[in-house]
């Protein structure tokens, strides 16, 4: 006897749903996603109750027709593709035709639509099932009512209730949106409060302070670029902005929001040298691509895209991004509120050292030599040394601090990173085999990657030692170089020589570095200042601490209340 049977369509969309709708926030997605589809120019979104008890979105846009109206439940109907060459090239956010059906089968939903000149229909289905239809009076557009999400499905629902990263989840998606269409006027009301609103004039400067908060664009990057008929556009906000985690680096395909582990890595290799460590910018890049080098039809909440050359576009988005940071003269940063948080320990209170040495000396730092580079710091005079760490400058726009071991190690990491640029084939060979303190997983590695490894001019003997080493490594870096190896084959399987080089660079500009609390003689004062300016990034060392911060003449008057 055969047991095979054709699902029913209300069971095939509530199993749909499992993929497309698993929480309210991808409701949110992908109704708002409709409106946009729909060419609406206002769009809000109202959620009650982390949006489990509703979610309502009005548009302008186009509205359907009664039969549309209809229609649009089923699964797999869609005004967006017609036939299978349309795939190739989708223009719109939507295109598989089964969001509405899955939606309306684990909730209940009204739906109000009117098209210009013509009358409002009024649509209502309950778990998946029609329930009633009639006319209905609103302004163009269309109103996608959805209320008790998963109220049919117990086992999502419980799941939802105990989450309260869900209205997080809604806040993010909205953000996306918002930020992949700055021609849309956005308005997200959370519980009856109005949460963030977008104007909808196509200024991303304005919209990116109002989805990030107010100021935020102050120091952004802006670059565009075109490349094979790519157009990438980046928004960099100013790097002394930072977050912990990566969700604030946003990537849009045109204007659909995706997730891309390697162009996101990208942004942040970019801007790499200008963060701390362990913090992540937020940037947005936007990508114009002819759609048919894009594959946007890999999962149904179509976070995913295929392009054709991944790689290709990874490096020319970090490529531009650190082109343009570095372009851009960045303020150093004018409080000193946040410095020194984590090393709060480093000077002690009031230790002004007035530096006899230096009050001698006639030398002015104020006439450096110039160099190609010299725009980037301003003109400093000499005043002082504070805590001896710290060297005191002047000039007309205020008070700037060096710390001057941060200062010597940009100079120092900027100049063993050009070193290490052309790594000399050569190999010493090692009189004594050098013995490596490695763990058993380690050496197992290093078994595997032999080849690569005498490649760069590393070789071994039996016994797992070091017989043969690159003539540019230097003794003392050993242990590093390797472990650095070890961990990019346990990742990667492959050795990237530009992250060994900056792994060692940083490294070794660190243990040379002059030491906090070192006192320097004014001519050594002026030999940092003169390097730091041949430095590409002469703002931060290479961990992304600040070289320099500045008090300017207006806060310090401030300060001292002679104005307010
Ligand atoms: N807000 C809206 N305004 C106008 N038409 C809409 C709207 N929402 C849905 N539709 C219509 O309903 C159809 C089905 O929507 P959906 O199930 O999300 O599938 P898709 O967006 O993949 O086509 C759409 O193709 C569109 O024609
Ligand atoms: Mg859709």
């Amino acid at each position: 006897m055969s047991i095979i049977q054709q699902m029913n369509s209300k069971l095939a969309n509530m199993i749909a749903a499992g993929e497309v709708v698993d929480r309210p926030a991808s409701v949110v997605k992908e109704l708002v996603e409709n409106s946009i589809d729909a060419k609406a120019s206002i769009i809000t979104v109202e959620v009650v109750d982390m949006g489990m008890k509703s979610i309502i979105i009005t548009d302008n846009g186009v509205g359907m027709d009664f039969l549309d109206a209809h229609l649009a439940f089923d699964r797999h109907a869609t005004s967006k593709i017609m036939n299978e060459s349309d795939l190739g090239h989708i223009m719109t956010l939507g295109f598989r035709g089964e969001a509405l059906a899955a939606i309306a089968s684990v909730s209940k939903v009204i739906l109000k639509t009117r098209q210009k000149d013509q009358e409002g229909i009024e649509v209502t289905y309950h778990g998946g099932v029609f329930v009633k239809d009639g006319t209905s009076t609103l302004n163009q557009g269309t109103i996608v009512e959805v209320y008790d999400l998963f109220y049919n499905t117990p086992a999502r629902f419980k799941y939802i209730k105990s989450d309260l990263a869900e209205r997080q989840a809604i806040i993010d998606i909205f953000d996306r949106l918002a930020l992949a269409h700055p021609d849309i006027r956005f308005n997200l009301i959370i519980d009856n409060k109005t949460i963030k609103s977008t104007y909808g004039t196509n200024d991303f400067f304005s919209l990116i302070d109002q989805i990030y908060g107010s100021k935020m664009t102050h120091g952004m990057t802006v670059f565009e670029e075109t490349v094979q008929k790519v157009r990438i556009t980046g928004y960099l906000l100013n790097p002394q902005i930072s977050r912990s985690r990566k969700k604030d680096i946003s990537i849009f395909v045109n204007g659909r929001y995706i997730r891309n582990y390697k162009l996101i890595q990208a942004v942040i290799d970019g801007y790499h040298s200008f963060m701390m460590v362990g913090k992540y910018p937020i940037a947005l890049i936007h990508l114009e691509i002819d759609p048919s080098l894009l594959d946007v039809n890999v999962h149904p909440q179509k976070y995913e895209v295929k392009f054709v050359n991944e790689s290709i576009l990874a490096y020319y988005i970090e490529t531009y991004v650190k082109q343009a940071l570095l372009k851009k003269t960045h303020p150093i940063p004018e409080t000193l509120n946040t410095i020194r948080k984590e090393e709060k320990d480093i000077y002690t209170p009031l230790n002004i050292n007035f530096g006899e040495k230096i009050i001698n000396e006639p030398e002015s730092l104020n006439h450096l030599e110039n160099n190609l580079k010299a725009e980037k710091l301003p003109d400093l005079e000499y005043v002082g040394i504070f805590s001896g760490t710290y060297i005191l400058f002047q000039n007309q726009d205020g008070l700037y601090l060096m710390d001057q071991h941060a200062a010597a190690e940009r100079i120092r990491y900027e100049h063993y990173f050009k070193s290490l640029a052309n790594p000399n084939k050569a190999v010493k060979h090692l009189l004594f085999a050098h013995h490596l303190e490695l763990t058993s997983d380690d050496l197992l590695v290093i078994q595997n990657h032999l080849e690569k490894l005498n490649h760069l001019g590393f070789y071994f003997n039996e016994q797992n030692e070091l017989v043969g080493l690159p003539v540019w490594l230097n003794d003392s870096e050993i242990e590093l170089a390797i472990e650095a190896m070890v961990s990019m084959l346990v990742e990667k399987e492959a050795i990237d020589l530009s992250i060994l080089r900056d792994k060692l660079a940083k490294d070794i500009s660190c243990k040379g570095a002059i030491k906090a609390n070192k006192s320097l003689s004014l001519s050594e004062i002026n030999a940092i200042v003169k390097n730091l300016r041949t430095c590409e990034n002469p703002y931060t060392c290479p961990h992304g601490r600040p070289t320099f911060i500045k008090l300017s003449h207006y806060e310090i008057e401030r300060m001292f209340k002679r104005v307010v």
